[in-house]
């Protein structure tokens, strides 16, 4: 197990899940990806977490990103809390949930802290760009469950800034202003910046969201 940094290939697995086996890489294909571990099956805040991916999984397809989740816990136990998620929250778990029950994934990505739990998985996110990469990783404890609006909102700057110099500042959202890239000197701002560009300070340029 090495810890896994922004930029590093995002480690290949063959695992079992609730929609049979994956291998990792086959399964992102040429799209983006979000893999996720929660502690334990049959908990309250994974079950509200869980429910609120499988709501959004249109806007996760809108970006081209696919969702897998991950826990400890064996594949009869996945099937059996899926049936309740699908009730109390809702919805239909439309996305594999990985079985690893010898914890082979959990030690490849270092989902486990011992210090917080000697066996279980912690809530781990991990986002893989389409070249595979890891774009980002955000780790919770069990007790704080995640925002997914915050996780599509970084996957829209991620996906920006992967394919324009710009940079997206405090609590941007989808249409705002955006940076631009200190790499680019002013000279180049009208090219690559019709829409024009407004100068705060000589490091600090703004420019309106350039794909829309
Ligand atoms: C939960 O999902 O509710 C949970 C799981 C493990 C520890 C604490 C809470």
């Amino acid at each position: 197990m090495s810890k896994i940094r922004l930029g590093d290939e995002a480690p290949n697995f063959t695992a079992v899940s609730t929609e049979g086996e994956i291998n990792f890489h086959d399964w992102l294909g040429d799209g983006w990806g979000i893999l996720f571990s929660h502690p334990a099956d049959y908990t309250p805040v994974c079950t509200t977490e869980l429910g609120t991916v499988a709501k959004y999984k249109a806007e996760f397809g809108k970006r081209n990103v696919k969702v897998v989740a991950l826990s400890v816990d064996g594949l009869t136990s996945h099937k059996g809390w899926i049936k309740d998620i699908n009730e109390t929250q809702n919805t239909i778990v439309n996305f594999p949930i990985i079985a690893d029950e010898d914890r082979k994934v959990a030690q490849l990505y270092d989902m486990i802290h011992p210090n917080a739990d000697s066996k279980l998985t912690v809530r781990s996110v991990f986002v893989i760009g389409d070249d595979k990469k890891v774009k980002l990783t955000i780790t919770y404890p069990a007790s704080t469950g995640r925002n997914f609006d915050e996780l599509l909102r970084v996957i829209d700057s991620l996906q920006l800034t992967s394919d324009y110099k710009v940079a997206t500042p405090a609590n941007w959202k989808h249409g705002e202003d955006c940076v631009i890239s200190p790499s680019i000197s002013n000279e180049q701002i009208p090219e690559l910046f019709p829409k024009g560009s407004k100068e705060i300070k000589p490091y600090l340029r703004l420019t309106p969201q350039p794909n829309l």
